[in-house]
């Protein structure tokens, strides 16, 4: 099948990295289909003009809902799917009925109905957040088959993810690519337990001042080159379930603070003591065999293109930005 005659479905993609995965879809010129339970444009109208938007396809739909995303797999004929739809850390918190039903059970949906239409490989996003704190493990990076030990119901769900890709490839021969974020940055990062530091790159944007509120060391992934690697998951199809974390430089939070005050010396942001229940670090040398091309944009490159972005929206006033409380 030739790259032209490759359709995707995106779920989640109103979200931060569904929105940056449609953009360079459209931008591959390849056939996109959106499909997330919110209509709200908000982050997607960031990354592409309503002209660009209309060469995409919405579906709104649950993916709680089986029979909503197999109808959408055959209407339009998807033979690739990236699977990002979720609820994050603090949502699952707050409502962990919902928080199974969307991460569990719409993933055994993706699944099923991806082996129900024939759909032989998909890539999703798992998380970091499958690891418990560093205290579990021997000091250094985190190595991928690290044992499991997560502190939220959110890391929970994605390992029961995890699982059901592997019994999909077991049973069905439905293979995967998941890919483990850490902490995402880039513009339509406004939600989710590691939003703290593009809320600090978009107050500076604004001339406001920002507390991140937790602290420690991390690893920092640009929005635009996770949603690259997860098309590219998606494209290269390889026999078993197959999970890999994204890597990147160790980086504390201080210093991608003092990148930005260094971008714009007005910039006032102050960061907390609090560490996040996670490691400092994760080995990423099995994506860096398998991945047929890595996205790794510098952190100071990322923030100045980040910076600049918001700059350019809150000029226009397709973004505003409202204090910290
Ligand atoms: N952002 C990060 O730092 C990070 C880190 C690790 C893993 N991840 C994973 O990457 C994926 C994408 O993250 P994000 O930051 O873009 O998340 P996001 O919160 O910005 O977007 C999630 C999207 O899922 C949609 N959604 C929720 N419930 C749905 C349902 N029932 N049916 C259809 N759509 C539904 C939401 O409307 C939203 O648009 C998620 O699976 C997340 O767990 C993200």
């Amino acid at each position: 099948m030739s790259q032209s005659e490759n359709r995707y479905l995106v779920t989640g993609a109103m979200g931060c990295l569904g929105a940056w995965t449609l953009y360079h879809l459209f931008h591959q010129g390849k056939y996109a289909v959106s499909f997330d339970l919110s209509a709200d444009r908000a982050r997607l109208n960031l990354l592409l003009s309503t002209r660009e938007q209309a060469a995409l396809t919405f579906v709104q739909g649950d993916l709680t809902a089986a029979d909503s995303l197999l109808e959408t797999l055959r209407t339009h004929r998807i033979t690739h799917i990236i699977h990002l739809a979720a609820l994050q850390v603090p949502f699952c918190r707050a409502s962990p009925v919902r928080g199974a039903q969307v991460n569990v059970v719409g993933t055994v949906n993706v699944f099923e109905a991806a082996r129900v239409a024939g759909i032989r490989h998909l890539a999703y996003a798992s998380s970091i957040a499958v690891y418990g704190p560093a205290g579990d493990y021997p000091p250094g990076p985190i190595r991928q088959d690290a044992p499991f030990a997560p502190r939220t119901l959110y890391g929970v769900y994605k390992v029961a993810d995890e699982g059901i890709a592997r019994v999909y490839w077991q049973d069905h021969q439905l293979s995967s690519t998941a890919l483990r974020p850490y902490t995402i940055y880039g513009v339509g990062r406004d939600q989710g337990l590691t939003a703290g530091p593009t809320q600090a790159i978009l107050a500076a944007a604004a001339g406001r001042p920002f507390h991140i509120s937790f602290g420690g060391v991390m690893q920092f992934q640009l929005a635009s080159d996770a949603a690259l690697q997860f098309i590219t998951a998606a494209e290269q199809a390889a026999p078993g379930a197959l999970v890999f974390n994204l890597g990147g430089p160790p980086t504390t939070v201080a210093a991608l603070a003092h990148m930005l005050q260094q971008l714009r010396p007005q910039a006032q942001v102050t960061v907390g003591e609090a560490h996040l229940p996670f490691p400092e670090a994760f080995d990423d040398t099995a994506l860096r065999q398998h991945a047929t091309t890595l996205y790794e944009t510098p952190l100071a490159d990322g923030i100045a293109q980040t910076l600049a972005h918001f700059e350019r929206h809150l000029s226009t006033g397709l973004l505003h930005v409202q204090s910290q409380e």
